[in-house]
């Protein structure tokens, strides 16, 4: 893969995120937050066996990161940051794409995350990338305090695909179709 960065064309590569790769992800992560990820939270997340998470390689240098869960069908991005050098130059997007496209064969039928919602650079990633916006988790964070938006990706077909097999289940249980009208303005 080649993509322009602010250091000139490079080769990018995706890796499994290993031990190794954690000064240079903590790094970044303290650039990238006001809330950083303490090194533990990295070291806890390379142990879990439902973890899935990745570096983008610039050469040996770490140029982006992910850190995600595999649950019950469910992709759950937990943390995601593009090294401030390398921002602005569709490698969020490309990396992310990339990183959902290594889903398949996993069993995963969504992709969720949580995202602050003054977090507009983070936002449009997901949006581009086909995420919508499907609840907002009141006063999600601290440091400093801030609601989320929940995001939601279906992975195998369309959004409105995916929910129109959640939404009958909801019909069926609530008999009410409430629900469907409120997410469907996002598509
Ligand atoms: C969010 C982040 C990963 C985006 O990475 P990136 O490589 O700069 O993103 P891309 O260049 O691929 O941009 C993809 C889309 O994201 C949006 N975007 C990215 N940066 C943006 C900015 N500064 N302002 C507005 N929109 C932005 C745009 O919609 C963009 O599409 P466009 O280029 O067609 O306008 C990066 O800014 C980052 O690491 N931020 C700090 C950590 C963070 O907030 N992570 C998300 C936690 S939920």
């Amino acid at each position: 893969m080649r993509v322009e960065s602010q250091e000139g064309i490079s080769e990018f590569r995706l890796a499994e995120m290993g031990a190794g790769h954690l000064d240079a992800v903590v790094a970044i992560e303290r650039e990238g937050f006001a809330d950083p990820w303490p090194r533990r939270d990295f070291e806890d997340v390379l142990d879990r066996r439902d973890g899935y998470s990745l570096v983008f390689l610039n050469g040996k240098r770490v140029v982006a990161y992910a850190v995600g869960f595999l649950v019950n069908g469910e992709f759950h991005l937990a943390n995601l940051a593009v090294h401030p050098a390398f921002r602005r130059r569709g490698l969020g997007r490309r990396f992310l794409a990339a990183v959902l496209s290594g889903l398949s064969g996993r069993n995963a039928d969504v992709a969720t995350l949580e995202v602050r919602v003054s977090n507009r650079s983070a936002i449009g990633l997901y949006r581009k990338l086909g995420f919508r916006t499907v609840a907002i988790r009141n006063g999600y964070y601290a440091s400093p305090a801030e609601d989320a938006l929940v995001m939601l990706k279906a992975l195998n077909g369309r959004f409105s695909v995916w929910l129109d097999g959640k939404v009958t289940i909801a019909r069926q249980v609530n008999g009410e179709c409430s629900i469907r009208r409120s997410w469907d303005r996002n598509e």
